[in-house]
């Protein structure tokens, strides 16, 4: 077996874990509290006075969530031209196996820094819509009318995105599970095959 190198640290983890679990949480209750045909959800959860709370607190998790990522990866998830040149490439999607082939990734590639920004900037829109909805009289009756649908609509978009980066990093690239719900740790070949700069930068500072 390979060399182990760590990936991910325990200061990334924990809080992609709490904000996967409040994303969760809120993709439940929303939908519950959404829509009539959906109320079993609330049930669930103990009834839709406990599935409303849970939305706000774990809404409000989800946002600090949000606001400590783009804080903490705000250099790393910048786009440089090695990312533009492997978004050209599509990242090897339509040509699997092709993928060492690819211009060569930094920390993050450039489909994870397209997707990081649709994440915070979905996640956000909905912290702010939602806290106006939280707080009813803030914003005139004929604006808050077209709030709601703008709130799930943005949830939908975020639910989506979400089902495509949880297929990518549990089926679609193995080994990236571990390096996130796991110990942080990669194999030292996985590393090099998918992040070739960040392990020459590791390797030679
Ligand atoms: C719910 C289950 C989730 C699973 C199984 C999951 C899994 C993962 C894994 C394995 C990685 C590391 C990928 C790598 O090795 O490079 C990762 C990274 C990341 N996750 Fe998640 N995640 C989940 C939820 C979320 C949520 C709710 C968000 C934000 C709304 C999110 C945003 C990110 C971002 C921005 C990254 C870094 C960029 C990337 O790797 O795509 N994740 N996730």
């Amino acid at each position: 077996m390979s060399k182990l190198v760590e990936r991910f640290g325990p200061d990334e983890r924990f809080p992609h874990m709490t904000m996967a679990i409040c994303f969760i949480l809120l993709a439940v209750s929303g939908m519950g509290l959404f829509s009539k045909d959906l109320s079993f959800l609330t049930a669930v959860m103990g009834g839709p006075f406990i599935a409303k709370w849970l939305h706000l607190v774990a809404g409000s998790v989800f946002a600090c969530c949000n606001l400590y990522f783009i804080f903490r990866w705000r250099s790393c998830m910048k786009i440089k031209e090695h990312d533009i040149a492997w978004l050209k490439e599509g990242g090897g999607l339509f040509s699997r196996g092709a993928h060492g082939k690819l211009p060569p990734s930094g920390r993050f590639n450039g489909g994870q820094k397209v997707l990081f920004r649709v994440t915070m900037s979905l996640g956000l829109l909905l912290a702010v819509t939602g806290l106006f909805i939280w707080f009813p009289k803030i914003l005139p009756k004929a604006l808050m009318a077209w709030l709601y649908p703008l709130h799930a609509l943005l949830a939908l978009g975020l639910m989506t995105t979400m089902l495509a980066h949880i297929y990518m990093a549990i089926w679609f690239v193995p080994g990236s599970f571990r390096s996130m719900w796991g110990d942080g740790m990669v194999e030292e070949a996985w590393m090099k095959y998918h992040h070739r700069k960040y392990y020459d930068y590791k390797t030679t500072e």
